[in-house]
């Protein structure tokens, strides 16, 4: 299995130049790791890497996109209509993008995205082509009183709720812990390992076991260029969530490169 290194910008940069600026040298940077290593210019072997800035600045790269695939950080749970200020997913099919985030741990804290919509949008974005991130993980409060696996199971049977088998192979899920995102506070390999293990369980038990064996999973939470090797050697990991290291094209380089 390819493994998944996805850089989340956020709502970050704020002019296109230097969302432009950006692109090109994380661009630039994957062109060289591929030289370096002699592979051709359109894959690294075993990488698959996936770019997801803000809406508004993806149809400036999508035609110059040859290296990696593009994602977007949201969508909406219908493909069109009178929902003034929405992005429907059949729009972001329609750019020729392939990924969309769904269900990140601001969205819902900031935007108080519940886990029935999160399946709405999962269940839209999937008609109609998109290929899905779907983020769980437990908050301080939660870790505290020891509700991590409650929260697991509760966010992932909520957001695959009548998701057929045969979709499984389109959703990768990032365990994001809430109180690791941004913080430096990263989540020990170890505790990662045991998170990953548990989702795999959960997706068994809804599915089957070669459905759960084929779902990526992957860790976000306060990776850089120094912890990303472990997490993908020690967690079992399979692959990557990255926000503020991926804002910084060298280091995000890094980390496509422990991957490699
Ligand atoms: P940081 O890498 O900045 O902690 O963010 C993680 C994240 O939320 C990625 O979606």
């Amino acid at each position: 299995m390819k493994s998944l290194i996805v850089a989340n910008w956020k709502c970050n940069p704020t002019t296109l130049k230097e969302a432009k600026g950006l692109f090109d040298s994380v661009k630039k940077a994957l062109l060289r790791q591929r030289l370096r290593t002699g592979e051709g210019i359109k894959n690294i072997k075993n990488v698959e890497v996936v770019l997801c800035p803000p809406f508004i600045y993806l149809s400036s790269f999508k035609f110059q996109v040859s290296s990696f695939k593009l994602g977007a950080q949201n969508c909406f749970w219908e493909e069109k209509g009178a929902y003034t200020g929405e992005i429907s997913p059949l729009m972001i099919k329609n750019l020729g993008i392939e990924y969309v985030i769904v269900g990140h741990s601001e969205r819902r804290k900031y935007f108080r995205e519940t886990d029935e919509e999160i399946n709405k949008k999962i269940k839209k974005a999937l008609s109609v082509g998109l290929k899905i991130i779907l983020c769980v993980g437990e908050t301080t409060e939660e870790k505290e009183q020891g509700k991590k696996q409650q929260v697991l199971i509760a966010q992932i049977e909520k957001a695959l709720d009548r998701i057929p088998r045969d979709e499984m192979k389109n959703i990768s899920v990032a365990y994001e812990p809430v109180w690791a995102i941004g913080t430096g506070n990263n989540c020990s390999t170890d505790e990662t390992m045991k998170s990953i293990i548990s989702i795999r369980q959960i997706i068994t038990r809804l599915y089957n076991r070669e459905t759960a064996d084929k779902v990526r999973i992957i860790y976000g939470g306060s990776v850089n260029g120094e912890n990303s090797g472990s997490y993908l050697k020690e967690s079992l990991a399979n692959g990557l969530l990255v926000g503020g290291a991926s804002l910084k094209p060298e280091e995000f380089i890094k980390i496509v490169r422990s991957a490699t």
